[in-house]
């Protein structure tokens, strides 16, 4: 049986490297990796979609329903104890992930969607009145837009968007423009889920800090999945991330606030275990996190997250991360061998996470993936959930390629290929 996570609350934040980077050794942990697609060995590149899973994250999810399961924070029994105790723990543990001191400050959510209405709901509701602003960037994730445009619309405050350049990044010189001292809210993603461009948060962190009170939220979903997070160090003021970005289940994620924010703001949802006391016409409520936890949380999916955790905090992260880089790097030189095709994005690899967006003039990126899928190579087509980034390159969708740190030159390669096929076929 698996041991469950330690109180992870001491000890460093990433574990001690091995002495080498082995990715074969790595990809022996992920049992959905060693399969055939459509009669050929799976090559899997819709990472930034969702990554796969490791057993040791499978193993304890295993454990806790075979031998944990029960609700938290409300039964006086042994399994209550237990579970409520492993939940706990993985709240210190995720917290420690992004550098929070304090793990009342994270939130569990189901996603990075729910973390941003839940801020766009329960903060937007006392903050943001009419003729307010809010500073978006057309490279959001409809998760990162979508929330806003609902709270404007209830409250008549006035959205804002920050530009990007044909190479995905900011236009950093309109920042100064975009923020008044009506701006409330600054709701930017870290890394583009569409593009991969790693954004340069803190420098627009620093400027918003200069030149207004607005509170600053980050979309980190593809941020927290690749690059080391401190939340305290990038100065933001909120942060939502998902699990399965970084090898933990679906439908949990994690909202970090800093804690005098998280105390004023108004509940998300009513229900059990947020409440201090219930009277016949009013209600008081919990502190934080369970004041923004109604009912029974998603609690295989919280252990299961802070296993994920443990598991990448083995693994050298500096390491991993420059695999990858190597892998995109690797990858957009043999894209651009490619007749027709157009790679989007940040140019240099060390400015993009582990995303390759292309189009190709012979194929529609659906049809793209169609062809590449029979070949047992899974990437992702379509707006990508960034439906204003398409509109920016004037094209409906891209086909996109996302490496993660399990992937090797040969899926780069098996993806090259492939897509020598789509041309043949439409050539
Ligand atoms: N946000 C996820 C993606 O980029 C679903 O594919």
């Amino acid at each position: 049986m698996p041991t469950l996570p330690a109180d992870l609350d001491s000890g460093p934040r990433r574990g001690p490297a091995p002495a080498a980077f082995d990715v074969e050794r790595l990809r022996a942990d992920f049992p959905a990796l060693h399969q055939e697609v459509h009669g050929h060995p799976l090559v899997y590149l819709d990472n930034a979609a969702t990554t796969q899973k490791p057993t040791a994250v499978l193993d304890v999810l295993r454990h806790y329903y075979e031998r944990d399961n029960a609700n938290v924070h409300r039964g006086i029994h042994e399994l209550s104890r237990r579970a409520t105790e492993e939940y706990e723990a993985a709240r210190r543990t995720v917290a420690g992930w992004i550098g929070a001191t304090d793990s009342s400050e994270l939130i569990w959510t189901r996603g990075t969607t729910d973390g941003i209405n839940l801020v766009a709901a329960a903060w937007g509701v006392d903050h943001v009145g009419e003729g307010d602003e809010i500073l978006l960037s057309i490279l959001e994730h409809h998760s990162n837009l979508v929330p806003w445009q609902l709270l404007a619309r209830r409250t008549g405050a006035r959205i804002r968007y920050l530009e990007i350049d044909d190479d995905g990044g900011w236009i950093l010189d309109d920042l100064g423009d975009l923020l008044s001292s009506r701006t409330r809210i600054v709701a930017l993603s870290h890394v583009s889920n569409a593009l991969g461009t790693i954004n340069p948060v803190q420098d627009v962190v620093a400027r918003v800090r200069e030149a207004t009170d607005a509170v600053v939220l980050l979309d980190g979903a593809q941020g927290a999945a690749h690059l080391e997070v401190d939340v305290n160090a990038l100065g933001v003021d909120f942060y939502a991330f998902s699990a399965h970005k970084m090898c933990g289940p679906t439908g949990i994620g994690g909202l970090w606030g800093r804690r005098e924010l998280l105390d004023e703001m108004a509940p998300y949802q009513g229900g059990g275990e947020m409440i201090s006391l219930v009277e016949r016409d009013s209600s008081t409520w919990a502190s934080v996190p369970q004041k923004f936890e109604a009912g029974t949380p998603n609690i295989a999916g919280a252990i299961g997250f802070g296993a994920a955790v443990d598991y990448l905090s083995a693994l050298p992260h500096d390491q991993l991360l420059a695999h990858e880089r190597e892998l995109v790097g690797y990858a957009m030189e043999r894209l651009r061998s490619l007749e027709g095709i157009r790679i989007f994005g940040p140019p240099d690899p060390e400015a993009r996470s582990g995303v390759v967006p292309f189009t190709l003039d012979a194929a529609h990126p659906h049809d793209i993936s169609t062809i590449v899928d029979a070949k047992g190579v899974a990437i992702r087509a379509g707006h990508h959930c960034a439906q204003l980034v398409m509109q920016h390159y004037g094209v409906p969708a891209t086909a996109r390629a996302s490496f993660y740190f399990y992937n090797t030159r040969d899926d780069a390669d098996r993806l090259v290929d492939a897509l020598g096929d789509v041309l043949e076929i439409f050539g």
